[in-house]
């Protein structure tokens, strides 16, 4: 065993009692109520810096949440390391559904279970405390910049221009993030590509108030009946997205990487169970793993309108409103499909009722080399902790900050998660497995030491 492996498993209770007091603030971004909380949280997150003899740890302010930094640096000649991670995280809604309060974890089962648990406070506190071995051990091989945001979940708004802003003080040779997941335990994966997101809200309009269904219904159109039959002129029953254009600037995959990608574990038997589902969607020509990664998709996030209460109300509403939103692959550019979706979306609306369409925050695609010194960096470290050389495999999530620091640091980012996709983010009970803790802070320790 290593001696990092060791003092990990030693200090092991003291790991789980920090990040369990770091994943009792509510710092939910998204909601103006916990505000007071997120700020604490960027406190308590410089304090974990600083305790890992971090220098220079400091709160950089934004026009919204501060970005937390630190820094360890070793020796001009060293490359330098950037770590990124986020310290605010998604509504715990709906509460109810959780078996535990979100923001007072429990350890059961060999997981942490929390609001943040895995996505991305338990991930980010890898590199904290693997620093802190390394750093103790003086053992450091790299020089360290580390920020940490409290923005992620809502878009990263601001971090933009904070980039810009402090371009000097984050160069850096490349980004290393712990904020996605491996395809299993036993068979280590490192993310390659990330989908990007476009955001949309609509809302279709008809009379100029709620109707009685009886007196008007048959002559007057329902915004609710119109916003449903334009939702099923988005997408055709295979998945394929029927918006004109949308496909355009789609870039096909290599068939070496689907051959690959086809290699990685995976059981659609074990998928469809742990999700209760009968059957899967989607385009038929691509797998599972290709139809949540290097394909683009269309999913209502929600709908609303009429009366919702106890009972029946015959209402004929007067609005219907829906979020929309899609992911992206390379190379489609997120402000030319808001265009698109809003041109199609427009035009599939019937002259008896009007439509307002609106967007939310979007997001670039991002798709990471596997030849890069970064990448085989983060490869050897895996492959030493988990004793098996990790699987490159694009994912189907976004975190669009990786193509923003590639456009304006000029920077490459290596992707190196250790959650799991069944940790249930953003969803009730989140958590995240001791064993991914230890693996992880074992494998970021190889990663960041000398060798003896
Ligand atoms: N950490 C996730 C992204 C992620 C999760 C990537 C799992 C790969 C695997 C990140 O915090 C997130 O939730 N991103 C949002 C987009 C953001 C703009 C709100 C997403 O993917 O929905
Ligand atoms: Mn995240
Ligand atoms: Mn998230």
């Amino acid at each position: 065993m290593s001696s990092f492996s060791t003092k990990i498993k030693e200090n092991f209770q003291d790991y789980l009692t920090e990040l369990s007091d770091l994943l009792a603030i509510p710092s939910v971004s998204a909601d103006p109520q916990f505000s007071k909380s997120v700020h604490q949280c960027a406190h308590t997150v410089a304090d974990l810096l600083r305790k890992s003899s971090l220098n220079h740890v400091e709160l950089l302010e934004t026009p919204g949440y501060p970005v937390v930094y630190g820094e360890k640096y070793v020796d001009e000649s060293y490359p330098t390391i950037l770590v990124y991670g986020h310290y605010d995280v998604q509504p715990a809604d709906p509460i109810e559904l959780w078996h535990q309060d979100p923001f007072n974890p429990v350890i059961k089962e060999g997981k942490i279970y929390a609001r943040g648990a895995a996505d991305d406070k338990g991930q980010f506190f890898l590199h904290i405390k693997a620093l802190a071995l390394v750093i103790q051990a003086n053992k450091l091989k790299y020089n360290i910049k580390v920020i940490i945001e409290g923005e992620e979940e809502v878009g990263s708004k601001n971090l933009e221009a904070f980039a810009l802003q402090y371009k000097e003080k984050l160069k850096a040779d490349f980004i290393l993030i712990s904020d996605t997941s491996m395809i299993a335990n036993e068979h280590p994966s490192i993310t390659t590509g990330l989908r990007g997101l476009c955001y949309m809200e609509v809302e279709v309009i008809g009379p100029n108030r709620d109707l009685h269904s009886g007196v008007y219904g048959g002559a007057v159109a329902n915004p609710i009946n119109e916003l449903c039959k334009m939702i099923a002129k988005l997408q055709d029953e295979e998945g394929k997205i029927l918006i004109p254009g949308f496909y355009d600037q789609v870039a096909e995959v290599s068939e070496s990487e689907r051959a690959r990608m086809a290699q990685a574990p995976f059981s659609i038997e074990d998928y469809k169970n742990h999700l209760d589902i009968e059957e899967v969607f989607g385009e038929k020509d691509y797998s599972v793993l290709e139809r949540v990664s290097i394909r683009p998709t269309i999913d209502v996030n929600g709908i609303w309108g009429g009366y919702i209460g106890e009972g029946a109300k015959t209402v004929l509403p007067s609005k219907a409103n829906a979020k929309i939103s899609m992911r992206l692959v390379p190379n489609q550019n997120f402000l030319d499909i808001e265009k698109i979706f809003e041109d199609y979306f427009k035009s599939i609306a019937p002259k008896s009722v009007k439509v307002k369409v609106n967007a939310h925050h979007g997001g670039h695609p991002a798709v990471t080399s596997i030849t890069s010194e970064s990448y085989q960096i983060a490869e050897k470290a895996v492959e030493k902790s988990y004793g098996k050389k990790p699987i490159p495999l694009r994912t189907g999530g976004s975190i669009p900050i990786v193509s923003m620091f590639k456009s304006v640091l000029g920077i490459d980012t290596v992707l190196l998660g250790f959650g799991l996709d069944s940790d249930a983010i953003h969803s009730p009970n989140e958590h995240f497995g001791l064993f991914n803790i230890e693996k992880g802070i074992e494998t970021l320790c190889y990663l960041y030491a000398k060798e003896d």
